[in-house]
């Protein structure tokens, strides 16, 4: 197809999404999703937010409103960042059709064909995915235990690396969360390199242990920040927001003019009203203590059914956790075993730009409920023990 453009070639169907529409056929425990439990949603609190909203300003609700959003809840967004530690105005706030779409706009923002931007290994699949149709370049960097590893952060930041993109908190797909101390080391090489940071923390509110860590924005200047309500009261509402410099959401919010023109009125304010007129801390802690046990029992399952040789993230938050095969172990024939079984994940290779994770899954630990959890990660340990069991006979008969 010659007449399409050229950032075409590297813009394809997601894996994710294909896994999403096998497991809709029925009968499959998906530990591939994204998604949050639907029994989380606030249905009858968003409905009667909802009502409140069209009865009372019907006119705004349904009108077009400003590209940078529903000005209370530009508002009550900077007041909600200011308990995170970073330095919000209302002028600092742009809402989003969805996290996403922050991460999109701040890649047209930053990002001209061949640039070179700088992740971790593994990252979140959409932001590669959405730095691909700007066809950046990427300085990948790893991991040294739970931190980035900062001699490889440095040596990608030191290689003209024009942004970086981080997940530093309940990252998807890892789970991990950085130290306060990675978080300074990685501000104060970012702040060096002049690159420009892209900070997506969709997964801030969801913590089952600890305290919250300040967000590496909050430590430098120009940083561009963007986070959700996708994860804490509904996707299906695509609201998300970003924050930045007043003179970077002007810019932001031209290129969102020209996407969609603004984002839509009447969930911004359905947003707003649950957040307000309900007790949205209550409604969080409530959603975490339910992901909280699934995770633990999606721990225990792994710890009592894995065979040797296996390892996983425990995550202080998030949906996701990391499972790592032993070496030369492959992540996408299990799937396609674990598929006959009625089980799916996504395999790490698509995490990964340079090719890595081959030997590595993601699951997801919110969406199944606890005994259809552990009954998935049972029949998976036994397809991983199976798999490992061949190879190992290969192996020998290789060297006989
Ligand atoms: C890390 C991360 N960032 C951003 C998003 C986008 O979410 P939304 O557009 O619903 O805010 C997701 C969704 O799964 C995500 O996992």
């Amino acid at each position: 197809m010659n007449f399409l453009s050229e950032r075409m070639n590297r813009v394809g169907p997601s894996m994710i999404m294909d896994l999403l529409k096998t497991a809709a056929g029925g009968g499959f425990t998906s530990f591939a999703s994204g998604l949050p439990d639907p029994a989380m949603f606030p249905a009858a609190d968003l409905a009667t937010a909802a009502d409140r909203e069209l009865s009372s300003s019907p006119a705004g609700a349904l009108q077009y409103g400003a590209a940078e959003g529903y000005a209370p809840l530009r508002e009550w967004i900077a007041e909600h960042l200011k308990t995170r530690g970073l330095k919000a105005t209302v002028d600092h706030i742009l809402v989003t059709n969805g996290s996403q779409q922050a991460l999109d706009l701040a890649a047209r923002l930053l990002i001209d064909a061949g640039d070179l931007v700088a992740v971790e290994t593994p990252t979140y699949l959409a932001a590669l995915q959405t730095f691909d149709s700007y066809e950046a370049r990427y300085l990948p960097f790893s991991r040294a235990g739970t931190d980035p590893d900062e001699t490889s952060l440095a040596q990608a930041l030191g290689q003209s690396a024009k942004s970086i993109y981080l997940l530093p908190t309940h990252q998807n797909p890892s789970g991990l969360t950085w130290s306060e101390g990675a978080r300074d080391a990685a501000a104060a090489l970012i702040a060096k390199s002049r690159c420009t940071l892209i900070e997506d923390d969709a997964y801030f509110d969801l913590r089952y242990d600890g305290e919250p860590q300040i967000p590496v924005s909050a430590r430098l200047d120009g940083a561009i920040y963007t986070g959700t309500f996708s994860k804490t009261i509904a996707p299906g509402l695509r609201v998300g927001y970003l924050c930045a410099s007043p003179d970077l959401v002007a810019k932001l919010s031209c290129l969102k003019q020209i996407t969609d023109l603004t984002t839509g009125s009447l969930t911004q304010r359905i947003v707003h009203r649950f957040v307000t007129d309900f007790d949205y801390s209550a409604h969080i802690a409530s959603v975490c203590d339910t992901y909280r046990r699934r995770r633990d029992t999606m721990l225990r399952a792994l710890k009592q059914s894995m065979p040797a040789g296996v390892s996983w993230t425990h995550p202080l938050g998030g949906m996701f956790l990391w499972l790592t095969l032993p070496e030369g172990q492959d992540a996408d024939a299990l799937l396609k075993e674990a598929m006959q079984h009625k089980i799916i994940f996504v395999p790490g290779q698509s995490f990964h730009p340079d090719g890595g994770g081959t030997n590595a899954l993601r699951l997801n630990f919110v969406s199944e409920p606890s005994h259809r959890i552990t009954a998935g990660i049972e029949l998976l340990a036994s397809l991983i023990r199976d798999q490992i069991g061949r190879e190992s006979h290969t192996a020998g008969e290789l060297g006989a």
